[in-house]
């Protein structure tokens, strides 16, 4: 039940630490060592590429996948909507891996393609949120989420639930494959941190529900940007913003703004820059000043690391690999003050239903 909340959105915000915490408990054991099952190591370890297939958030937890994959694994992964490629499939490498990313387990996108890598003899495997659902009985491994129901239409904790999944994975597989990175990686402190550092965002929601009134709310567009997994957390910070709030919201990589979209900016567009990326920070900085000189109402989202006095939102430290972990919830809480503060009904926007079953 919702107990106390007016909606099951923000309950499942709210919920995620206990989801990192769940993730170390039941995927790590007392010494951090991932437990997975051993056929599902030994199945992917044969790999030259995965390939994740997904739709809409899940998609877009796939993009940080494909970040966390070929950091502490060195295999190569491709990350693909689940609608394009059951009909254009793509070019296969000669030992592919599947995985699935499915909150539900019901996504009719999803199932084609892996109808497809049934007929084909490709080896797969679900993450999903829903013990015995289809995509999870039809593959040939599922590893659970374990995030609890997801009641509300937009998805958060089985994004953050999808991340560190695909995280205990890469480190089982990197150790398998003598991958030195994945070798050193305390995962369990990294999701230790993540669970804290979630608490800590949402114990500041006041801040964030102030920004979304003064610069969403009033807004009938606005701009995420970021690079590198930053990136990968706009275009999901976008998604979630629009979808729940009907404000017309476009994720970025930053610097691709000025190829095109940056004639879109006008005084008072609401921009918000991600920035975590040890690479690209400096340079996603100047992306943010070509915003603010066509007069972009900016809101800055920033890792302790990269973070400066101006900065609207300061995220705990957190390794790179699992920083959407952290970057991720402002984003989720902007668009759940967004959509309450305009008196939508936050839990069913219009024209969406929990799962898409038709392709
Ligand atoms: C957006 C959202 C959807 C789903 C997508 C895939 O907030 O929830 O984009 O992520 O429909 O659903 P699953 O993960 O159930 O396959």
């Amino acid at each position: 039940s919702k107990g106390t909340y007016e909606f099951y959105m923000l309950k499942e915000i709210d919920e995620q630490p206990g989801v990192m915490r769940h993730m170390s408990q039941h995927y790590l054991d007392e010494n951090g060592e991932p437990k997975v099952d051993q056929k599902i190591i030994d199945a992917v370890s044969q790999a030259d590429r995965l390939y994740i297939f997904a739709a809409g958030t899940s998609y877009h937890a796939g993009l940080v996948g494909k970040s966390i994959f070929e950091h502490y694994t060195g295999i190569p992964t491709e990350v693909g909507y689940a609608s394009e490629a059951g009909y254009h499939f793509p070019m296969m490498s000669k030992h592919p891996f599947f995985i699935f990313l499915t909150q539900s387990g019901e996504t009719a996108d999803s199932r084609v393609v892996l109808k497809e890598a049934n007929k084909r003899g490709i080896p797969s495997l679900t993450m999903t949120n829903v013990e015995g659902s289809t995509l999870s009985r039809e593959a040939n491994y599922t590893m659970l989420l374990g995030a609890g129901p997801e009641i509300a239409v937009a998805s958060t904790k089985a994004y953050t639930a999808q991340v560190a999944l695909q995280a205990v994975l890469a480190k089982a597989l990197g150790e398998k494959l003598g991958v030195k990175e994945a070798k050193d990686w305390d995962l369990q402190h990294d999701l230790a941190i993540a669970a804290e550092g979630i608490q800590q965002i949402v114990d500041g929601k006041e801040k964030l529900e102030k920004l979304a009134k003064k610069y969403l709310v009033p807004s009938r567009n606005a701009f995420y940007i970021g690079r590198g997994i930053d990136h990968a957390v706009a275009l999901e910070g976008a998604l979630k913003l629009k979808e729940v709030s009907y404000i017309q919201t476009e994720g970025f990589a930053a610097a691709e703004l000025k190829h095109g979209t940056i004639s879109l900016i006008e005084k008072g567009t609401p921009v918000i820059a991600l920035i975590n990326d040890p690479v690209t920070a400096d340079l996603t900085r100047g992306n943010i000043q070509e915003v603010v000189s066509r007069g972009a109402s900016i809101i800055t989202i920033v890792g302790k690391k990269f973070a400066n006095d101006e900065d609207t939102i300061v995220l705990p430290d957190i390794n790179y690999y699992m920083s959407a972990l952290l970057t991720v919830v402002p984003t989720q809480l902007l668009a759940y003050y967004a959509s309450k503060n305009k008196g939508l009904d936050v839990d069913k926007p219009r024209n969406l239903a929990k799962s898409v079953t038709v392709e």
